[in-house]
């Protein structure tokens, strides 16, 4: 199998399955338990606490771990209105994008049903949020706010200009929410992690567990709890620690950091190999995002004139993995809304594909696929009525 579905998720590390399989086993206990078993996790729950927040340069007690990106996300954006509501009876405002993640954009959506006032900013062709109409929109209103931004796309890969908006923001005083879902581990995160207030990121992204994430929660901002019950995590996120799950990411952050950066590199140089020779060797193809910073392993491309479910259900038919819109709304047949906010036109973007490198992928897989996918969409063009 060939997969390039790394934005999706991705296969778990060897070092990061060992370094878990103590706590399916002998290191089973309850973090919180004050007897010996208990205490053995709860140190390694601490280790792990402090290799995430090395990863971002954070004190180690702002990390609070969670079930994964979506609860991370639900939590900021939720977490910080309710405080204030709490604070000031009065409904305070949200600022975002139209090309947020489903976990921030449906977050959006359910708090402005509750009477938060959320405005949407848009994105330019490239995808990308203009700071100075974003930091217009800010000024518009006295209510005191929320700024929340996707740092990568996980469509486009496309990266927003978050440093710059987080020091324009702060020296406003209005806080700002991060969703760095898909740039941890393909991006340095130090220098960005010191001008937010707030960051959302997940385990699994990173060749680690599925179901666990953190939020990074800036000493002083005022955050209410999403879930209520024990007093773990600083009695900010109870619920008994997933050890094996944290200890995992725990391991693969430090994996990560160290040789997942490095690696971007050659999946970069691989990720323009395939854009070439698709572009080349197909025709009719546009790149998505193509003429801005973007992550290195992610190429979004439409192959006009087929559906791009057509062209995956190909693709898996000789063992390659790959994506359409992202993975959480593959249930749909809508276009992408990112792509949609970006301007493109409604048929381009059905027939957009995302091709997400990691880890694994060499050269050899690279000229497997510029060896199958044209004569594939040349068969799909012959066929379509689309
Ligand atoms: C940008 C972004 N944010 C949030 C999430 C949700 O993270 P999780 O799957 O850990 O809940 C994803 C997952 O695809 C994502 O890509």
């Amino acid at each position: 199998m060939i997969y390039l579905d790394h934005n999706a998720t991705t296969p778990i590390r060897p070092e990061v399955r060992t370094a878990m399989l103590p706590f399916f086993d002998e290191s089973f206990g309850n973090p919180s338990s004050p007897h010996t078993v208990g205490r053995r996790v709860a140190d390694a729950v601490d280790g792990s606490r402090a290799q995430v927040a090395d990863a971002l340069g954070v004190a180690t007690d702002t990390i609070h771990f969670t079930s994964g990106g979506t609860e991370a996300d639900n939590w900021a954006l939720k977490g910080v209105l309710d405080a204030h509501w709490l604070k000031h009876r009065s409904h305070g405002r949200l600022v975002t994008s139209s090309t947020e993640h489903h976990a921030v954009l449906d977050t959006a959506n359910t708090l402005a049903r509750h009477g938060v006032t959320v405005a949407y900013q848009p994105v330019d062709e490239n995808g990308i949020v203009d700071v100075q109409a974003l930091m217009e929109t800010v000024a518009a209103s006295p209510a005191p706010q929320l700024v929340s931004l996707l740092h990568a796309n996980n469509e486009t890969g496309v990266l927003q200009p978050v440093a710059q908006l987080g020091a324009a923001l702060r020296e406003r005083g209005v806080l700002f929410h991060v969703d760095a879902v898909q740039s941890l581990g393909k991006v340095d995160l130090q220098e960005l992690a010191q001008v937010v207030d707030l960051m959302s990121i997940s385990a699994h992204k990173i060749n680690g567990p599925k179901g666990t994430g953190a939020l990074y929660i800036r000493p002083g901002v005022e955050i209410e709890p999403l879930l209520h019950g024990g007093g773990q995590e600083q009695g900010r996120r109870p619920g008994t620690l997933h050890a094996a799950g944290i200890v995992g990411f725990g391991a693969a952050v430090e994996a990560a950091t160290h040789d997942g950066l490095a690696s971007m590199a050659r999946l970069g140089e691989l990720r323009d190999r395939l854009q070439d020779g698709l572009s080349d060797l197909v025709g009719d193809v546009v790149v998505h995002g193509g003429n801005v910073d973007r992550l290195a392993q992610t190429l979004s491309v439409s192959f006009v004139g087929v559906e791009a479910e057509a062209v995956l259900l190909g693709l898996d038919q000789v063992g390659i993995a790959a994506a359409s819109g992202s993975a959480c709304t593959s249930d749909s047949p809508e276009p992408s809304h990112v792509l949609l906010a970006m301007g493109v036109e409604p048929r381009v973007a059905s027939s957009a594909v995302r091709f997400s490198l990691g880890w694994g992928n060499d050269e050899a897989q690279i000229d497997q696929i510029l060896e199958m996918l044209p004569p594939l969409i040349a068969r799909l063009r012959e066929m379509s009525v689309f």
